[in-house]
């Protein structure tokens, strides 16, 4: 391999001088946390420390790009109010979202793997009975969900709470447009053998909100911000862990592209079977010869703690 002719600061050796006042500096900042009445702040902090000096010195970070950093948080914080979280946005994109989830989610036997919870999860929807429909006003392909939850062993979960909610074809949440519409998205409950099925909108890929700083940090490193097509899910029964996951369309391109939030799992991509115009609807629901598609996702919960 060549040598680069022109060397910046990252090829540089520091020396050894450099380097000790650089290792002191590090245990000065750490040992001023030492004090600190709470351990795990303690903890949080020193690590934090730890880390975030090993990175300016790995890279070694010019001051010129401090400030850049320092101008994207404040922009970025600048853009955040009740209903837009550009800094959770950032977490996202980082992957920093989906690695908590990761981290605070261990794996436990078969049980369904969690995902992003995302910005557009409200806390209400409509309750549906069984076999509704969650897509309501929302524009799409219609698609029959179905499925079971049950525990660890198998056995069935009934009455458990499931939360769906879902963009329409054009990309967008019912929260995303500036009318009161409440469309793609409602609750229902399994039935006694854990059974649940409803119809919702088959879906379709669409980007996360880049008109902001994390929006111009994708473009400017090459990134997509498009999202690979999903349904949320949020799934809830007494003695249970939380479940926060999505169910993803087998043979979605933007599988390949990759996702702009970390959010797939393997686990979690589904076949879609998509039924022409005119094929019988599972519940005899009259579709006006429109094309429909069907899929399946059995959830298995994680008991809680
Ligand atoms: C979503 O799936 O709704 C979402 C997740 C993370 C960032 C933006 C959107
Ligand atoms: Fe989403």
């Amino acid at each position: 391999m060549t040598r680069p002719t022109s060397r910046n600061a990252a090829d540089t050796d520091p020396g050894p001088e450099q380097v000790r006042r650089e290792d002191e500096l590090v245990a000065r900042v750490v040992e001023s946390f030492a004090a600190s009445p709470d351990p795990r702040l303690r903890l949080l902090m020193q690590a934090l420390t730890r880390h975030l000096h090993a990175f300016i010195r790995e890279v070694r970070l010019t001051e010129d790009e401090l400030f850049a950093a320092i101008r994207f948080l404040t922009d970025a914080g600048h853009l955040t109010d009740d209903e837009r979280q550009e800094l959770i946005l950032l977490s996202d994109v980082l992957g920093a979202s989906m690695q908590t989830i990761t981290v605070n989610n261990q794996a436990f036997g078969d049980a369904t793997e969690a995902t992003v919870l995302g910005p557009f999860h409200t806390e209400s929807s409509p309750e549906i009975e069984p076999g509704g429909d969650v897509a309501g006003a929302a524009s799409g392909m219609p698609c029959w969900v179905e499925g079971t939850v049950r525990d660890g062993q198998g056995l069935p979960v009934p009455h458990a709470r499931i939360e769906v909610w879902e963009a329409d074809d054009r990309g967008r949440y019912d929260v995303q447009y500036a009318d009161d519409r409440v469309a793609g998205r409602a609750h229902l409950r399994t039935d006694a053998s854990g059974g649940y099925r409803f119809w919702a909108v088959k879906p379709t890929p669409y980007p996360i909100p880049d008109d902001g700083p994390v929006g111009a940090m994708l473009r400017a490193v090459g990134r997509s911000p498009v999202r690979a097509s999903h349904l949320h899910f949020l799934v809830t029964a007494p003695g249970y862990r939380r479940l926060v996951t999505h169910i993803f369309v087998e043979g979605d391109e933007q599988l390949v592209v990759g996702d702009s939030v970390f959010g797939v799992r393997d686990s979690l991509i589904k076949p879609f079977e998509d039924q022409a115009g005119g094929t019988p609807a599972p519940d005899g629901r009259d579709l006006g010869g429109r094309p429909w598609t069907r899929t399946r996702f059995d959830i298995v919960l994680a008991p809680e703690g």
